[in-house]
């Protein structure tokens, strides 16, 4: 039998991609996630809702994880994960324990038939049928730079920083409590809301006439902000609105804001890869849906290529920064990647079998060389 008719005739794989602030769940083959629901888990022992990777042993995160995939599989799919497969969205340089209690849960709580674990950047550029590209995940943890070449991760050159949704809402709240707010209205749903509702990021030319000039640049018009629980009202100042996103583009001597990251990133592949990827970024990850990311983004590059030594004596040529338009939105991009490869035939041939876990109880990880050896050796 042909392999895709037997894949066909399976029950659907189930893909997760479990990210700190929120999990995407739903099946291969489809075109986005049957829900996008906060990483949170109500505790079945004493009712208490907390974030599923706030842990202090394996073991309670082990039943955390227990509490949350019931959820996830009997409130919101609607299935029975038994003798099912599936296809979990990893960060390549996520914590090895968090990986192997999620296999455990999967293969000795729930059952399942087998798990393909894929690494989220390479598997969101799968979603645009391209090998190469340097892909950007801006999440709410942090935010990561990989480059891929013909399809290999380049491993050496990953960089990552703490700027991510997190650090926003930290600045947010910074700002408005200077600005007389009580902290007590300031909730971590109140400044999302505030961040995806009001700001956004601002020009290359507004920034630097702030960083430069004696005088700043007229603010947009600030914004009152409803908090209907408290029947309170925030006002937001433009400033806000167009200042919490400088964070990711502060200028330091470290050179890692967001655009050094990146060029850094680029800088450590080698010489006859550079070109390609510097005309192929891709942002993913909910924090790069913010408007004005793109061409901010691209006017600072450019520039620290024209203006920076550091970078000018390392790029050669002539050099323009080019972005893919991803495919869905870029909050469950790297999903729709995991979706589309579970429709494939290396959920057959890449998948970890519960045959294999059980007879070790371990997940093979590329970091480790236990399971690199070449065989006989
Ligand atoms: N339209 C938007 N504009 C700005 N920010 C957004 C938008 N939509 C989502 N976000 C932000 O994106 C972040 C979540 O992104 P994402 O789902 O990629 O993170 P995650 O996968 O949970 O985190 P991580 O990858 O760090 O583990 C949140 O901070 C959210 O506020
Ligand atoms: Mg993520």
């Amino acid at each position: 039998m042909p392999i895709y008719e037997s894949v066909m005739q399976e029950k659907p794989p189930i893909v997760l991609d479990i990210g700190t602030a929120y999990t995407k769940l739903g099946f291969t083959a489809e075109a986005s996630p049957r829900k996008i629901m906060p990483t949170e888990v109500v505790l079945t022992t004493t009712g208490i809702r907390k974030r599923l990777f706030d842990y202090d042993t394996t073991e309670e995160l082990h039943d955390q994880l227990v509490d949350f995939l019931q959820t996830i599989f009997f409130k919101h799919l609607l299935v029975s994960p038994k003798e099912r497969k599936f296809v979990v969205v990893e960060n390549v340089f996520g914590p090895t324990v968090l990986r192997e209690t999620l296999a455990r849960v999967l293969f000795l709580h729930f059952d399942v038939s087998s798990v393909l674990f894929v690494p989220v950047h390479l598997i969101a550029l799968s979603t645009l049928a391209v090998p190469t590209a340097v892909v950007v995940d801006i999440g709410y943890s942090e935010t990561s730079v990989m480059p891929v070449y013909s399809g290999v991760q380049i491993m050496s050159a990953f960089k990552d920083q703490s700027y991510g949704g997190s650090a926003i809402h930290a600045e947010i709240r910074r700002q408005l409590l200077e600005a007389g707010i009580k902290d007590d209205l300031l909730t971590e749903s109140v400044l999302e809301d505030i961040k995806v509702r009001t700001c956004f990021v601002t020009t290359f030319e507004r920034s630097q006439a702030r960083i430069k000039d004696q005088a700043p640049p007229t603010p947009p018009p600030g914004v009152d902000y409803i908090v209907s629980d408290h029947d309170a009202v925030i006002h937001v100042p433009g400033t806000l609105r167009e200042t919490v996103y400088e964070i990711m583009f502060e200028p330091s001597n470290e050179r890692d804001s967001l655009p050094h990251l990146i060029l850094r990133s680029i800088l450590d592949c080698t010489l006859d890869m550079r070109r390609a990827l510097v005309e192929s970024v891709l942002l993913v990850g909910g924090g790069s849906m913010v408007q004005g990311l793109q061409s901010r983004l691209r006017d600072e590059m450019q520039h620290l290529l024209a203006e920076d030594s550091f970078y000018a004596n390392r790029f050669h040529g002539q050099l323009q920064f080019k972005f893919f338009n991803p495919i869905g939105k870029q909050n469950f991009t790297a999903w729709l990647g995991g979706a589309l490869c579970g429709a494939t035939d290396l959920i057959q041939t890449r998948s970890l079998a519960k045959e294999t876990y059980l007879k070790s109880e371990h997940v093979p990880d590329w970091s480790n060389l236990c399971d690199n050896r070449p065989t006989g050796s």
